[in-house]
């Protein structure tokens, strides 16, 4: 084994960092048997200098980040600063100055992880960035590696562990929104920005680097159709409920049946409750890829938190660092595939849509003709009157969201139709 050890400067010291840098310590001669040499932490840049860090050498703390990624004597740098500025130039100056990069930071590969690749194989470092999807389970590596011989036709899942928690303690204990979200917050999951959670940025990020390396093209986060958490209602879940069903913020990324494009959306939807993904409560997160050869796998785990993202950040210090050994790099971006990404009207999808609705007759063949017109197809419909008003829940078939949205906007044209209550997508069937 190496006795020289190999450098690492930590960016970022605060949920996700500073169980790297406990793992880092309390693991050390495990990491340095695996990897063929010790690692030592060589710097550590925050934003707070004075904070108390336990168990971290306050001579190593420094609040200048760019001086030191360019010291020129770092191995790996890790990122766990997030968001776009200054992690970038950080990223960038690391490649330039001679190390390689591991990143948590979802936000920045989903809007620039292209030039971030092309900087890596331009100056020969690796970038891995396991943790920036779905906090401890591994996904990126299975991807880019382990079904790299496979064809990937669908990635479908669970990639948010701060909004599954807020809509399983609604569910289950009857918690209010805000209540579960500061709940989140206090325990570490949620982003810097908890809008970045709620809205659906954040599974629309880690969706986009999800389609990106399972259909081998460029998905950037702007390209993925995103609805957040933050309209669902305790009556949704109600009514998700009687229909033997959940409601989970799903991320779905498909390649079309003709395998000329692909699609990634990221919105609520009601899933039945015999859906293995239906079960998967708090912070957890679950995957399920579905491939040509291998069939379909499901990933499952702790997808927030300072330990367990702290765990994939450490998985790829140690491939990283191997790699380092043997002067060699891991995979790059693989997006050779150009397939283009299809709006979100040519999915095919169902619809759950609960109306207020005038209780006198012929409103229900109104509706109906409405469907029927958009060429939806209904499955079920359930009316329950009160004092001249119904409330109508009409679930259909699936077809192209563009139909199923034209046939909202129509019913909120008729006279009959006083409002709508909600509409969720329903999958999983
Ligand atoms: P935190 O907000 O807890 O930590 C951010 C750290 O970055 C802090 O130590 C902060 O310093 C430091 N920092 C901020 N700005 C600068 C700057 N300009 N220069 C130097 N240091 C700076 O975030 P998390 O640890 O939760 O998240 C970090 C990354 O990991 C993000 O990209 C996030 O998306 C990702 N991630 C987070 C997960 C989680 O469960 N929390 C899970 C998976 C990924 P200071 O301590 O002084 O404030
Ligand atoms: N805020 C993120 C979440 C952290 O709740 O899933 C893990 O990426």
């Amino acid at each position: 084994m190496r006795t020289r050890p190999l450098k690492v400067a930590l960016l970022g010291c605060g949920v996700v960092g500073s169980e790297v840098a406990r793992i880092m310590t309390t693991h050390a001669d495990d990491l340095a048997a695996r990897i063929g040499a010790p690692v030592e932490l060589a710097g550590v840049a925050v934003r707070r200098p004075s904070k108390v860090r336990e168990g971290i050498d306050p001579a190593l703390i420094t609040t200048d980040a760019t001086a030191l990624v360019q010291r020129g004597d770092i191995d790996v740098v890790i990122e766990v600063i997030g968001g776009i500025e200054p992690a970038r130039a950080l990223i960038t100056t690391a490649f330039e100055n001679g190390a390689s990069v591991v990143s948590a930071n979802k936000a920045l590969l989903a809007e620039d992880g292209a030039a971030l690749h092309a900087a890596a194989e331009k100056y020969g470092r690796d970038l891995y960035y396991e943790a920036a999807v779905a906090g401890a389970i591994p996904l990126v590596r299975p991807l880019r590696e382990s079904l790299a011989g496979d064809k990937v036709n669908r990635v479908l899942g669970i990639v948010n562990g701060t909004t599954n928690f807020i809509l399983d303690k609604m569910d289950t204990s009857g918690a209010g929104y805000s209540e579960a979200l500061d709940e989140a917050t206090a325990l570490g999951y949620a982003e810097a920005d908890p809008t970045a959670d709620v809205e659906g940025f954040d599974a629309a990020a880690k969706a986009a680097i999800l389609a990106g390396i399972a259909f081998h093209t460029r998905v950037r986060i702007g390209d993925v159709h995103r609805e957040g958490i933050t309209e669902v209602t305790a009556a949704d879940i109600a009514s998700a409920r009687r229909m033997g069903c959940t409601v989970k913020l799903l991320a779905i990324c498909e390649r079309a049946a003709d395998g000329a494009s692909v699609t990634a959306r990221v919105h609520p939807a009601m899933i039945p409750l015999s859906h293995p993904l239906a079960s998967v409560r708090e912070a957890y997160n679950a995957v399920f890829i579905e491939a040509d050869a291998a069939g379909q796998l499901m990933f499952y785990g702790p997808g927030a938190g300072g330990s367990p993202t702290a765990s994939a950040v450490l998985g790829d210090l140690v491939a990283v660092c191997r790699n380092k050994l043997g002067e060699a790099t891991g995979p790059g971006e693989s997006a050779y595939t150009r397939l283009p990404v299809s709006p979100m009207g040519e999915v095919v999808t169902r619809y759950h849509i609960s109306l207020d609705v005038a209780d006198k007759p012929g409103v229900l063949a109104q509706v109906a003709t409405v469907f029927a017109e958009q060429g939806v197809s209904i499955d079920t419909v359930r009316q329950q009157g009160k004092d001249g008003e119904a409330s109508l829940v009409v679930v259909t078939h699936r077809a192209p969201d563009a139909a199923l949205s034209g046939t909202v906007e129509a019913l909120r044209k008729l006279d009959t139709v006083r409002g709508v209550a909600s509409i969720m997508r329903v999958e999983g069937e």
